[in-house]
Protein backbone atom coordinates (compact mmCIF):
# COMPACT_ATOMS: atom_id res chain seq x y z
CA UNK A 1 0.00 0.00 0.00
CA UNK A 2 1.34 3.53 -0.64
CA UNK A 3 0.57 6.42 0.98
CA UNK A 4 0.48 9.49 -1.10
CA UNK A 5 1.70 12.34 0.51
CA UNK A 6 2.17 14.03 -2.59
CA UNK A 7 4.90 16.87 -1.97
CA UNK A 8 3.72 18.50 -4.58
CA UNK A 9 5.27 21.37 -3.53
CA UNK A 10 8.85 22.02 -1.68
CA UNK A 11 6.83 24.24 0.30
CA UNK A 12 4.84 21.57 2.00
CA UNK A 13 7.25 20.58 4.88
CA UNK A 14 4.93 19.43 7.72
CA UNK A 15 3.06 16.51 8.00
CA UNK A 16 0.16 16.42 10.99
CA UNK A 17 -0.82 12.96 11.59
CA UNK A 18 -4.56 12.87 12.52
CA UNK A 19 -5.90 10.24 14.48
CA UNK A 20 -10.25 10.14 14.27
CA UNK A 21 -12.42 8.22 15.84
CA UNK A 22 -14.38 5.83 13.80
CA UNK A 23 -18.05 7.87 14.59
CA UNK A 24 -19.18 10.16 11.71
CA UNK A 25 -19.78 12.84 14.14
CA UNK A 26 -16.31 13.05 15.00
CA UNK A 27 -14.50 11.98 11.81
CA UNK A 28 -16.95 14.82 10.06
CA UNK A 29 -15.88 17.70 12.70
CA UNK A 30 -11.77 16.05 12.53
CA UNK A 31 -11.49 16.40 8.36
CA UNK A 32 -13.32 19.56 8.93
CA UNK A 33 -10.67 20.85 11.13
CA UNK A 34 -7.88 19.07 8.74
CA UNK A 35 -9.27 21.63 6.20
CA UNK A 36 -9.21 24.54 8.34
CA UNK A 37 -5.67 23.84 8.87
CA UNK A 38 -4.17 23.16 5.32
CA UNK A 39 -6.46 26.45 4.02
CA UNK A 40 -4.52 28.17 6.92
CA UNK A 41 -1.14 27.36 6.06
CA UNK A 42 0.07 25.74 2.52
CA UNK A 43 3.04 24.46 4.32
CA UNK A 44 1.35 21.64 5.58
CA UNK A 45 -0.26 18.66 4.90
CA UNK A 46 -2.81 16.07 7.00
CA UNK A 47 -2.74 12.59 6.75
CA UNK A 48 -5.81 11.00 8.32
CA UNK A 49 -5.91 7.42 9.91
CA UNK A 50 -9.04 6.26 9.33
CA UNK A 51 -10.46 3.08 11.48
CA UNK A 52 -12.94 0.59 10.25
CA UNK A 53 -15.94 -0.60 12.71
CA UNK A 54 -16.25 -3.87 11.85
CA UNK A 55 -19.64 -3.82 13.68
CA UNK A 56 -21.04 -0.95 11.96
CA UNK A 57 -21.28 -1.34 8.10
CA UNK A 58 -23.94 1.35 7.64
CA UNK A 59 -20.97 3.75 9.22
CA UNK A 60 -18.42 2.72 7.62
CA UNK A 61 -20.04 3.56 3.94
CA UNK A 62 -21.23 6.72 5.92
CA UNK A 63 -17.04 7.37 6.71
CA UNK A 64 -15.94 6.29 3.23
CA UNK A 65 -18.59 9.05 1.85
CA UNK A 66 -16.93 11.82 4.15
CA UNK A 67 -13.67 10.55 2.29
CA UNK A 68 -14.48 10.07 -1.44
CA UNK A 69 -16.52 13.42 -1.31
CA UNK A 70 -13.15 15.20 -0.36
CA UNK A 71 -11.10 16.16 -2.65
CA UNK A 72 -8.78 18.67 -1.08
CA UNK A 73 -5.20 18.97 -1.74
CA UNK A 74 -2.82 17.84 0.41
CA UNK A 75 -5.79 15.95 2.43
CA UNK A 76 -4.43 12.61 2.99
CA UNK A 77 -6.69 9.55 4.15
CA UNK A 78 -5.01 6.24 5.17
CA UNK A 79 -7.10 2.88 6.06
CA UNK A 80 -6.14 0.93 8.92
CA UNK A 81 -6.24 -2.49 9.13
CA UNK A 82 -9.36 -4.28 10.04
CA UNK A 83 -9.29 -6.70 13.04
CA UNK A 84 -9.90 -10.29 11.58
CA UNK A 85 -11.52 -11.58 14.56
CA UNK A 86 -13.76 -9.17 17.53
CA UNK A 87 -15.59 -12.47 18.80
CA UNK A 88 -14.30 -12.16 22.19
CA UNK A 89 -14.30 -7.77 22.13
CA UNK A 90 -16.61 -6.13 24.32
CA UNK A 91 -19.88 -5.96 23.23
CA UNK A 92 -20.23 -2.45 24.98
CA UNK A 93 -19.96 -0.48 22.19
CA UNK A 94 -17.56 2.74 24.33
CA UNK A 95 -15.40 -0.59 25.32
CA UNK A 96 -15.13 -2.32 21.52
CA UNK A 97 -14.02 1.20 20.39
CA UNK A 98 -11.40 1.52 23.04
CA UNK A 99 -10.05 -1.87 21.97
CA UNK A 100 -9.78 -0.85 18.12
CA UNK A 101 -7.83 2.30 19.11
CA UNK A 102 -5.37 -0.23 21.39
CA UNK A 103 -5.61 -3.09 18.28
CA UNK A 104 -4.16 -0.27 16.42
CA UNK A 105 -1.42 1.10 17.96
CA UNK A 106 1.43 -0.48 16.52
CA UNK A 107 -0.17 -0.06 13.06
CA UNK A 108 0.08 3.70 13.94
CA UNK A 109 3.43 3.54 14.84
CA UNK A 110 4.37 1.57 11.79
CA UNK A 111 3.11 4.56 9.54
CA UNK A 112 4.32 7.65 11.49
CA UNK A 113 7.72 5.91 11.41
CA UNK A 114 7.58 6.01 7.74
CA UNK A 115 6.41 10.01 7.83
CA UNK A 116 9.04 12.26 6.11
CA UNK A 117 8.21 15.12 8.17
CA UNK A 118 6.04 14.25 10.73
CA UNK A 119 5.33 17.10 12.99
CA UNK A 120 2.49 16.51 15.11
CA UNK A 121 -0.61 14.37 15.99
CA UNK A 122 -4.02 15.80 16.16
CA UNK A 123 -5.99 12.92 18.43
CA UNK A 124 -9.80 12.82 18.55
CA UNK A 125 -10.31 12.60 22.53
CA UNK A 126 -11.79 9.57 21.98
CA UNK A 127 -8.36 8.13 20.45
CA UNK A 128 -6.34 10.07 23.22
CA UNK A 129 -4.67 6.83 24.32
CA UNK A 130 -2.20 6.99 20.98
CA UNK A 131 -0.87 9.83 22.71
CA UNK A 132 1.83 6.84 23.77
CA UNK A 133 2.80 6.50 20.21
CA UNK A 134 2.82 10.11 19.67
CA UNK A 135 5.37 10.53 22.03
CA UNK A 136 8.17 8.02 21.02
CA UNK A 137 8.14 10.20 17.89
CA UNK A 138 8.97 13.27 20.08
CA UNK A 139 6.75 15.43 17.96
CA UNK A 140 3.99 17.70 19.89
CA UNK A 141 0.33 16.01 20.51
CA UNK A 142 -3.17 17.74 20.94
CA UNK A 143 -6.24 15.90 21.11
CA UNK A 144 -9.72 17.83 19.52
CA UNK A 145 -12.51 17.51 21.96
CA UNK A 146 -15.31 16.97 19.83
CA UNK A 147 -17.80 17.93 23.12
CA UNK A 148 -18.19 20.25 24.96
CA UNK A 149 -16.27 21.77 27.12
CA UNK A 150 -17.81 21.90 30.36
CA UNK A 151 -18.53 18.31 29.44
CA UNK A 152 -14.31 18.24 29.23
CA UNK A 153 -14.20 20.00 32.45
CA UNK A 154 -16.57 16.77 34.54
CA UNK A 155 -14.11 14.30 32.67
CA UNK A 156 -10.86 16.08 34.68
CA UNK A 157 -12.92 16.67 37.54
CA UNK A 158 -14.20 12.81 38.19
CA UNK A 159 -10.62 11.60 37.28
CA UNK A 160 -8.96 14.18 39.72
CA UNK A 161 -11.60 13.20 42.50
CA UNK A 162 -10.06 9.12 42.45
CA UNK A 163 -6.34 10.01 41.10
CA UNK A 164 -5.41 13.22 43.73
CA UNK A 165 -8.42 12.82 46.49
CA UNK A 166 -8.47 9.05 46.54
CA UNK A 167 -12.44 8.95 46.14
CA UNK A 168 -14.17 5.60 45.14
CA UNK A 169 -16.21 8.33 42.85
CA UNK A 170 -18.62 5.09 41.43
CA UNK A 171 -19.43 4.66 45.38
CA UNK A 172 -19.47 8.59 45.76
CA UNK A 173 -22.73 8.83 43.04
CA UNK A 174 -24.10 6.07 44.44
CA UNK A 175 -25.33 8.30 47.87
CA UNK A 176 -25.31 11.42 46.75
CA UNK A 177 -27.93 13.41 44.60
CA UNK A 178 -25.31 15.92 42.69
CA UNK A 179 -22.04 17.01 42.20
CA UNK A 180 -19.79 20.42 41.92
CA UNK A 181 -18.36 20.48 39.13
CA UNK A 182 -15.60 23.83 38.56
CA UNK A 183 -16.92 23.69 34.64
CA UNK A 184 -20.55 24.05 35.97
CA UNK A 185 -22.50 27.50 37.56
CA UNK A 186 -24.93 24.86 39.17
CA UNK A 187 -24.38 21.85 40.60
CA UNK A 188 -24.49 18.56 38.75
CA UNK A 189 -27.52 16.15 39.31
CA UNK A 190 -25.99 12.89 39.64
CA UNK A 191 -29.07 11.45 37.16
CA UNK A 192 -27.36 13.59 34.03
CA UNK A 193 -23.90 12.12 34.74
CA UNK A 194 -22.53 9.67 31.67
CA UNK A 195 -22.52 6.18 32.44
CA UNK A 196 -18.73 6.28 31.63
CA UNK A 197 -18.10 8.02 34.94
CA UNK A 198 -20.71 6.28 36.95
CA UNK A 199 -21.08 2.56 35.35
CA UNK A 200 -17.85 0.39 37.37
CA UNK A 201 -15.99 -1.44 34.28
CA UNK A 202 -16.86 1.56 31.65
CA UNK A 203 -15.16 3.78 34.43
CA UNK A 204 -12.21 1.59 34.75
CA UNK A 205 -11.35 1.81 31.36
CA UNK A 206 -12.55 5.71 30.96
CA UNK A 207 -10.28 6.84 34.06
CA UNK A 208 -7.33 6.02 32.16
CA UNK A 209 -8.32 7.92 29.10
CA UNK A 210 -9.05 10.98 30.92
CA UNK A 211 -5.68 11.02 32.19
CA UNK A 212 -4.12 11.57 29.15
CA UNK A 213 -6.35 14.85 28.77
CA UNK A 214 -3.60 16.06 30.43
CA UNK A 215 -0.48 15.33 28.16
CA UNK A 216 -1.18 16.59 24.70
CA UNK A 217 0.54 19.88 24.56
CA UNK A 218 -2.97 22.00 23.55
CA UNK A 219 -6.71 20.59 23.70
CA UNK A 220 -8.53 21.94 20.70
CA UNK A 221 -12.30 22.59 21.13
CA UNK A 222 -15.27 22.47 19.37
CA UNK A 223 -16.81 25.31 20.97
CA UNK A 224 -16.77 29.44 21.66
CA UNK A 225 -16.04 31.43 24.07
CA UNK A 226 -18.93 33.29 24.54
CA UNK A 227 -20.84 30.37 24.50
CA UNK A 228 -19.02 28.42 27.57
CA UNK A 229 -17.48 30.91 29.36
CA UNK A 230 -17.82 29.51 32.53
CA UNK A 231 -16.33 26.41 31.52
CA UNK A 232 -13.18 27.72 29.44
CA UNK A 233 -12.36 29.90 32.07
CA UNK A 234 -12.33 27.27 35.17
CA UNK A 235 -9.78 25.22 33.11
CA UNK A 236 -7.32 29.25 33.27
CA UNK A 237 -7.93 28.78 37.42
CA UNK A 238 -5.03 27.26 39.23
CA UNK A 239 -5.51 23.37 40.72
CA UNK A 240 -9.26 23.79 40.01
CA UNK A 241 -9.14 20.58 38.13
CA UNK A 242 -6.44 18.81 40.57
CA UNK A 243 -2.55 18.16 40.85
CA UNK A 244 -1.09 17.63 37.61
CA UNK A 245 -2.34 20.92 35.73
CA UNK A 246 -4.10 21.06 32.33
CA UNK A 247 -2.41 22.06 28.52
CA UNK A 248 -3.18 24.67 26.51
CA UNK A 249 -6.56 25.27 25.52
CA UNK A 250 -7.72 26.21 22.46
CA UNK A 251 -11.46 27.35 21.57
CA UNK A 252 -11.86 27.32 17.94
CA UNK A 253 -15.78 26.50 17.00
CA UNK A 254 -18.43 26.32 16.24
CA UNK A 255 -16.54 23.94 13.59
CA UNK A 256 -19.39 22.73 10.89
CA UNK A 257 -19.73 21.50 8.18
CA UNK A 258 -20.55 23.89 5.30
CA UNK A 259 -21.48 21.92 2.41
CA UNK A 260 -24.52 20.31 4.63
CA UNK A 261 -25.88 23.48 4.06
CA UNK A 262 -27.38 21.94 0.58
CA UNK A 263 -30.92 20.51 0.19
CA UNK A 264 -30.37 19.83 -3.31
CA UNK A 265 -30.53 15.89 -3.41
CA UNK A 266 -33.46 16.09 -1.14
CA UNK A 267 -35.74 17.73 -3.36
CA UNK A 268 -38.71 15.95 -1.75
CA UNK A 269 -38.25 17.18 1.82
CA UNK A 270 -36.89 21.21 0.19
CA UNK A 271 -40.57 21.77 -1.54
CA UNK A 272 -42.32 20.22 1.67
CA UNK A 273 -40.46 22.75 3.72
CA UNK A 274 -40.63 25.81 1.47
CA UNK A 275 -44.56 25.29 1.60
CA UNK A 276 -44.36 25.57 5.32
CA UNK A 277 -44.39 28.62 7.34
CA UNK A 278 -42.02 30.13 9.05
CA UNK A 279 -40.74 28.76 11.80
CA UNK A 280 -43.67 26.37 12.43
CA UNK A 281 -41.96 23.10 11.74
CA UNK A 282 -40.16 20.86 14.41
CA UNK A 283 -37.51 18.55 13.37
CA UNK A 284 -37.00 15.74 15.32
CA UNK A 285 -34.25 13.95 14.93
CA UNK A 286 -31.90 11.68 17.08
CA UNK A 287 -27.95 12.06 15.70
CA UNK A 288 -26.84 9.15 13.40
CA UNK A 289 -26.69 6.69 16.84
CA UNK A 290 -30.40 7.25 17.74
CA UNK A 291 -33.25 4.90 17.77
CA UNK A 292 -35.95 3.53 19.51
CA UNK A 293 -37.97 0.40 20.05
CA UNK A 294 -41.39 0.21 18.53
CA UNK A 295 -43.26 1.25 21.65
CA UNK A 296 -41.14 4.40 21.90
CA UNK A 297 -42.09 4.93 18.57
CA UNK A 298 -45.34 4.94 18.81
CA UNK A 299 -45.64 7.61 21.92
CA UNK A 300 -43.47 9.87 19.76
CA UNK A 301 -46.30 9.66 16.64
CA UNK A 302 -48.79 10.08 19.23
CA UNK A 303 -47.35 12.83 21.03
CA UNK A 304 -46.08 14.82 17.56
CA UNK A 305 -50.40 14.15 16.53
CA UNK A 306 -51.34 15.59 20.14
CA UNK A 307 -48.70 18.97 20.08
CA UNK A 308 -50.69 19.95 16.71
CA UNK A 309 -47.31 20.74 15.33
CA UNK A 310 -45.55 20.76 12.04
CA UNK A 311 -43.24 18.04 12.03
CA UNK A 312 -40.16 16.81 9.91
CA UNK A 313 -39.17 13.20 11.75
CA UNK A 314 -36.03 11.60 11.37
CA UNK A 315 -37.08 7.79 12.04
CA UNK A 316 -34.31 5.08 12.16
CA UNK A 317 -34.81 1.57 12.58
CA UNK A 318 -33.13 0.48 16.15
CA UNK A 319 -30.00 -1.86 15.32
CA UNK A 320 -30.57 -5.71 15.13
CA UNK A 321 -27.88 -6.49 17.51
CA UNK A 322 -26.39 -5.70 21.22
CA UNK A 323 -24.06 -2.86 20.23
CA UNK A 324 -24.84 -2.45 16.47
CA UNK A 325 -26.12 0.31 14.90
CA UNK A 326 -29.06 1.91 13.92
CA UNK A 327 -29.89 2.20 9.75
CA UNK A 328 -32.91 2.92 7.96
CA UNK A 329 -36.52 1.35 7.36
CA UNK A 330 -37.68 -0.10 4.48
CA UNK A 331 -40.86 1.19 5.37
CA UNK A 332 -41.92 3.31 7.92
CA UNK A 333 -45.17 2.77 7.58
CA UNK A 334 -45.42 -0.65 9.56
CA UNK A 335 -43.96 0.82 12.65
CA UNK A 336 -46.11 4.02 13.16
CA UNK A 337 -49.47 3.61 14.64
CA UNK A 338 -52.17 2.61 11.98
CA UNK A 339 -53.22 5.72 10.05
CA UNK A 340 -50.53 7.93 11.31
CA UNK A 341 -49.21 8.86 7.69
CA UNK A 342 -52.22 9.58 6.48
CA UNK A 343 -53.62 12.24 9.57
CA UNK A 344 -50.71 13.92 9.28
CA UNK A 345 -50.02 14.11 5.74
CA UNK A 346 -50.51 17.68 5.31
CA UNK A 347 -48.44 18.85 8.41
CA UNK A 348 -45.78 16.25 8.88
CA UNK A 349 -43.31 13.85 6.82
CA UNK A 350 -41.50 11.11 8.24
CA UNK A 351 -38.30 10.98 6.53
CA UNK A 352 -34.92 8.75 7.07
CA UNK A 353 -31.49 10.52 7.36
CA UNK A 354 -31.24 14.16 6.04
CA UNK A 355 -28.79 16.76 6.12
CA UNK A 356 -29.41 18.75 9.48
CA UNK A 357 -27.55 21.54 8.86
CA UNK A 358 -29.22 22.50 5.94
CA UNK A 359 -32.68 21.82 7.44
CA UNK A 360 -31.96 23.45 10.66
CA UNK A 361 -31.41 26.27 8.28
CA UNK A 362 -34.47 26.62 6.67
CA UNK A 363 -36.61 29.64 7.48
CA UNK A 364 -39.67 26.79 8.08
CA UNK A 365 -37.88 25.26 10.90
CA UNK A 366 -38.32 26.34 14.33
CA UNK A 367 -38.02 23.98 17.17
CA UNK A 368 -35.54 21.20 17.16
CA UNK A 369 -36.16 17.89 19.30
CA UNK A 370 -33.03 16.72 20.15
CA UNK A 371 -30.97 13.46 21.66
CA UNK A 372 -28.01 16.86 22.18
CA UNK A 373 -25.43 15.48 20.69
CA UNK A 374 -22.72 18.31 20.81
CA UNK A 375 -22.71 18.72 16.66
CA UNK A 376 -26.37 19.04 16.67
CA UNK A 377 -26.34 21.33 19.64
CA UNK A 378 -24.22 23.74 17.73
CA UNK A 379 -26.11 23.58 14.31
CA UNK A 380 -28.66 24.34 16.49
CA UNK A 381 -27.25 27.12 17.69
CA UNK A 382 -25.63 28.33 14.51
CA UNK A 383 -29.08 28.50 12.71
CA UNK A 384 -30.76 30.38 16.03
CA UNK A 385 -33.39 27.25 16.63
CA UNK A 386 -33.87 26.44 19.90
CA UNK A 387 -34.11 22.52 21.21
CA UNK A 388 -36.43 20.33 23.17
CA UNK A 389 -34.00 17.77 24.63
CA UNK A 390 -34.29 14.24 24.66
CA UNK A 391 -30.74 12.73 25.71
CA UNK A 392 -29.86 9.04 24.53
CA UNK A 393 -26.78 8.31 25.67
CA UNK A 394 -22.55 8.87 26.03
CA UNK A 395 -22.86 12.67 27.67
CA UNK A 396 -25.84 14.04 26.23
CA UNK A 397 -27.89 14.11 29.55
CA UNK A 398 -25.35 16.26 30.47
CA UNK A 399 -25.17 18.29 27.40
CA UNK A 400 -28.81 18.70 27.95
CA UNK A 401 -28.91 19.79 31.67
CA UNK A 402 -26.29 22.80 30.52
CA UNK A 403 -28.72 23.76 27.56
CA UNK A 404 -31.92 23.76 29.67
CA UNK A 405 -30.65 24.93 33.24
CA UNK A 406 -26.89 26.53 32.62
CA UNK A 407 -27.84 28.71 29.01
CA UNK A 408 -31.59 28.74 29.12
CA UNK A 409 -32.12 27.98 25.20
CA UNK A 410 -33.96 24.51 25.66
CA UNK A 411 -36.70 23.18 27.04
CA UNK A 412 -37.06 19.61 28.61
CA UNK A 413 -38.51 16.86 27.35
CA UNK A 414 -36.19 14.85 29.80
CA UNK A 415 -33.13 15.79 30.95
CA UNK A 416 -32.14 11.98 32.38
CA UNK A 417 -33.55 9.47 29.74
CA UNK A 418 -31.18 7.10 29.19
CA UNK A 419 -31.07 4.12 26.73
CA UNK A 420 -28.71 1.99 28.98
CA UNK A 421 -30.58 2.40 32.13
CA UNK A 422 -31.84 -1.04 32.94
CA UNK A 423 -35.65 0.12 34.01
CA UNK A 424 -35.78 3.10 31.29
CA UNK A 425 -39.57 4.71 30.95
CA UNK A 426 -40.79 5.02 27.93
CA UNK A 427 -41.13 8.89 27.24
CA UNK A 428 -44.65 9.21 27.49
CA UNK A 429 -47.10 10.98 24.22
CA UNK A 430 -48.08 13.80 26.96
CA UNK A 431 -44.47 14.70 27.47
CA UNK A 432 -43.42 14.81 24.31
CA UNK A 433 -46.67 16.87 22.92
CA UNK A 434 -46.19 19.29 26.08
CA UNK A 435 -42.24 19.61 25.42
CA UNK A 436 -43.12 20.27 21.88
CA UNK A 437 -45.88 23.12 22.26
CA UNK A 438 -43.44 24.72 24.80
CA UNK A 439 -40.87 24.54 22.49
CA UNK A 440 -43.02 26.05 20.06
CA UNK A 441 -44.53 28.77 22.11
CA UNK A 442 -43.23 31.99 20.01
CA UNK A 443 -43.24 33.73 23.27
CA UNK A 444 -40.90 31.87 24.93
CA UNK A 445 -37.68 33.34 25.92
CA UNK A 446 -35.30 30.92 25.32
CA UNK A 447 -35.85 31.98 21.31
CA UNK A 448 -34.69 35.30 22.08
CA UNK A 449 -31.61 33.68 23.88
CA UNK A 450 -30.96 31.16 21.21
CA UNK A 451 -30.67 34.09 18.42
CA UNK A 452 -28.60 36.35 20.59
CA UNK A 453 -26.10 33.08 20.54
CA UNK A 454 -26.46 32.12 17.01
CA UNK A 455 -25.12 35.65 16.15
CA UNK A 456 -22.05 35.13 18.76
CA UNK A 457 -20.91 31.67 17.08
CA UNK A 458 -21.29 33.70 13.26
CA UNK A 459 -18.92 36.45 15.02
CA UNK A 460 -16.77 34.07 16.91
CA UNK A 461 -15.40 32.60 13.57
CA UNK A 462 -15.55 35.53 11.53
CA UNK A 463 -12.07 37.89 11.15
CA UNK A 464 -10.87 38.54 14.56
CA UNK A 465 -13.84 36.90 16.26
CA UNK A 466 -12.50 34.81 19.22
CA UNK A 467 -12.50 31.78 18.07
CA UNK A 468 -10.91 32.70 14.73
CA UNK A 469 -7.98 34.31 16.32
CA UNK A 470 -7.68 31.29 18.93
CA UNK A 471 -7.34 29.06 15.57
CA UNK A 472 -4.61 31.19 14.00
CA UNK A 473 -2.95 31.25 17.09
CA UNK A 474 -2.93 26.96 16.74
CA UNK A 475 -1.95 26.93 13.68
CA UNK A 476 1.10 29.16 13.91
CA UNK A 477 1.71 27.39 17.06
CA UNK A 478 2.03 24.14 15.83
CA UNK A 479 3.67 24.66 12.51
CA UNK A 480 6.32 26.97 14.13
CA UNK A 481 8.72 25.50 17.00
CA UNK A 482 8.60 21.98 16.85
CA UNK A 483 8.23 20.57 13.23
CA UNK A 484 11.12 17.87 12.72
CA UNK A 485 12.03 18.65 8.72
CA UNK A 486 14.63 15.47 7.61
CA UNK A 487 16.05 17.71 5.18
CA UNK A 488 15.36 18.51 0.98
CA UNK A 489 15.56 15.21 0.09
CA UNK A 490 12.19 13.85 1.45
CA UNK A 491 10.23 10.90 -0.32
CA UNK A 492 7.40 11.85 -2.21
CA UNK A 493 5.77 8.69 -1.68
CA UNK A 494 6.04 6.51 1.76
CA UNK A 495 5.87 3.00 1.23
CA UNK A 496 3.93 0.65 3.80
C1 LIG B 1 -20.25 17.55 4.45
O1 LIG B 1 -21.53 17.42 3.95
C2 LIG B 1 -21.62 16.95 2.62
C3 LIG B 1 -23.06 16.99 2.19
O2 LIG B 1 -23.87 16.19 2.99
C4 LIG B 1 -21.06 15.54 2.57
O3 LIG B 1 -21.10 15.07 1.26
C5 LIG B 1 -19.63 15.58 3.08
O4 LIG B 1 -19.14 14.28 3.13
C6 LIG B 1 -19.55 16.22 4.44
N1 LIG B 1 -18.17 16.40 4.80
C7 LIG B 1 -17.72 16.11 5.99
C8 LIG B 1 -16.27 16.34 6.21
O5 LIG B 1 -18.44 15.66 6.86
C1 LIG C 1 -9.07 -12.39 22.21
O1 LIG C 1 -8.46 -13.57 21.69
C2 LIG C 1 -7.14 -13.38 21.22
C3 LIG C 1 -6.67 -14.70 20.65
O2 LIG C 1 -7.61 -15.24 19.80
C4 LIG C 1 -6.24 -12.92 22.35
O3 LIG C 1 -4.94 -12.69 21.84
C5 LIG C 1 -6.79 -11.64 22.96
O4 LIG C 1 -6.04 -11.26 24.07
C6 LIG C 1 -8.25 -11.83 23.36
N1 LIG C 1 -8.77 -10.54 23.74
C7 LIG C 1 -9.56 -10.37 24.77
C8 LIG C 1 -10.03 -8.97 25.01
O5 LIG C 1 -9.89 -11.28 25.51
C1 LIG D 1 -26.14 15.04 -5.49
O1 LIG D 1 -26.37 13.92 -6.31
C2 LIG D 1 -25.52 13.88 -7.44
C3 LIG D 1 -25.95 12.72 -8.33
O2 LIG D 1 -26.48 11.66 -7.60
C4 LIG D 1 -24.09 13.71 -6.97
O3 LIG D 1 -23.22 13.68 -8.05
C5 LIG D 1 -23.73 14.92 -6.07
O4 LIG D 1 -22.45 14.76 -5.53
C6 LIG D 1 -24.72 15.05 -4.94
N1 LIG D 1 -24.47 16.28 -4.22
C7 LIG D 1 -24.44 16.35 -2.89
C8 LIG D 1 -24.21 17.70 -2.30
O5 LIG D 1 -24.61 15.38 -2.17
C1 LIG E 1 -8.70 42.66 12.60
O1 LIG E 1 -7.74 43.22 13.46
C2 LIG E 1 -6.63 43.78 12.80
C3 LIG E 1 -5.61 44.21 13.84
O2 LIG E 1 -6.20 44.88 14.88
C4 LIG E 1 -7.11 44.93 11.91
O3 LIG E 1 -6.03 45.46 11.21
C5 LIG E 1 -8.16 44.41 10.95
O4 LIG E 1 -8.69 45.47 10.19
C6 LIG E 1 -9.29 43.70 11.68
N1 LIG E 1 -10.19 43.10 10.71
C7 LIG E 1 -11.50 43.23 10.79
C8 LIG E 1 -12.31 42.55 9.73
O5 LIG E 1 -12.05 43.84 11.68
Amino acid sequence: MIIQLCYKSRMEKSVLVFIAAPVMGHLAQSVQLAKLMLEKNNQLSVLVLVMKVPIDPEGTIKVQNIISGCSVERLHFHHLPTPENTDNWSSNRGLFMNQLVEFQKPHVRGIASKIEGLSGFILDFGTATSIDVAEEFQVPSYIFCTSGAAYFGLMLHVQSLQDDHNQDTIELFKTSEELIVPSFVQPVPISVLPTATTDKLQWSVRMRRYQYYRKPKGVIMNTFSELEDHALNSFLKDSAYGKSGLPQIYPVGPILNRSEMNLKNHSQISEWLDKQPQNSVVLVSFGSLGSFDLDQVKEIASGLEQSGHRFLWVLRRPPTEKGGFPAEYENVELVLPKGFLDRTASIGKVVGWVPQLAVLSHPAVGGFVSHCGWNSILESIWCGVPIATWPLAAEQQLNAFQLVKELGIAVEISLDYNEAKEHQELVRAEEIGKGVRDLMDGKNEMRKRVKEFSEKSRAAVQENGSSHLCFENLVQTICSGSHKWRGEGAVSNAKI
